[in-house]
């Protein structure tokens, strides 16, 4: 399979990265600042769009929100006939896309976050209504190695991912920033408060991903009435923890909404 990325920044990158365990794809990359060549990584760079794309079965669109337009008018009338497009522009809608595309183009769009470049991406994905099953299964094999897929019929849906698993990473960061200053604040070294912040977590999560309770149950189980967890926790319900995170949610959510109805240059 041929894929053309079009803007071959950290996603893009990260997408490609995911995919160099398959050995039956050819990739092939433009950007403004890319040399015509075959990079170390065997991708096939070019500053020209143009010229990446003939010939393409999926072409994936990886630039900043505001060139999405500009470089959709210069090439998407010359996408091969039966190609994917694979939009991973933040907010920009599927009928943005299809404006500048032929009538008959097959558009998925899609918001990964980059945990992708480790195989623990979150994906959503919706397709427009010229995606056909094959289209489909390719833009799952596309994502193969990046972590979890899930399709959707509404695309307003797009936003709730967004404020969920898209801009979710940098929330667990903050946690583990907070806990880590916390650790230290109660005399512990950075480097083990931070060694064990991630143990920590990744304990918790490895027993919620394998433990067939509810994680409110796995809250529970650890916690002894009256003990130290409950002490933290009552804190927690204090400050109205619960209350913060879906605020904050909310505001990413909102703001994916103006992003998308932001009039793109
Ligand atoms: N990063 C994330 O975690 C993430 C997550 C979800 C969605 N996204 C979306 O993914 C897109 C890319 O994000 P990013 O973080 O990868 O950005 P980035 O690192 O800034 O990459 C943007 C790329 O676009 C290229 N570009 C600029 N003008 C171009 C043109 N006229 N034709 C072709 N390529 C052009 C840039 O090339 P030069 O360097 O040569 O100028 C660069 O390679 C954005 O729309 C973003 O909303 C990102």
């Amino acid at each position: 399979m041929k894929i053309s990325f079009i803007g071959y920044g950290n996603l893009a990158k990260a997408i490609a990265k995911s995919l160099q365990q398959e050995k039956n794809h050819q990739l092939f990359a433009a950007s403004p600042s890319l040399k015509a060549e075959m990079n170390a990584d065997g991708v096939t760079t070019n500053p020209d769009n143009k010229a990446i794309i003939s010939k393409a079965n999926l072409i994936i669109l990886a630039v900043k929100p505001s060139q999405a337009k500009d470089v959709l008018k210069e090439i998407a009338l010359d996408f091969p006939s039966d190609s994917l497009l694979v939009s991973v522009v933040a907010g920009v809608p599927l009928s943005f896309l299809a404006e500048y595309c032929r009538i008959d183009q097959a558009i998925v769009r899609t918001m990964p976050n980059i945990a992708i470049a480790v195989g623990k991406g979150a994906i959503p994905l919706i397709a427009n209504a010229r995606v056909t099953e094959e289209h489909k299964q390719w833009a799952e094999n596309l994502f193969q190695h990046a972590g979890l897929t899930h399709w959707t019929d509404q695309e307003e849906e797009m936003n709730a991912f967004t404020a969920l698993s898209g801009s979710g990473l940098a929330y667990v960061f903050l946690f583990m920033e907070a806990m880590v200053a916390a650790a230290q604040k109660l005399g512990l070294s950075k480097e083990v408060a931070t060694q064990f912040s991630l143990q920590t977590l990744d304990g918790a999560l490895t027993l919620a991903k394998t433990t067939p309770v509810e994680i409110a149950q796995l809250r529970a189980q650890v916690t002894s009435p009256a003990g130290t967890t409950a002490a933290a926790l009552y804190v927690f319900k204090e400050h109205n923890f619960e209350k913060l995170i879906s605020e904050a949610m909310e505001a990413a959510h909102k703001r994916a909404e103006e992003l998308g109805k932001v009039k793109i240059p």
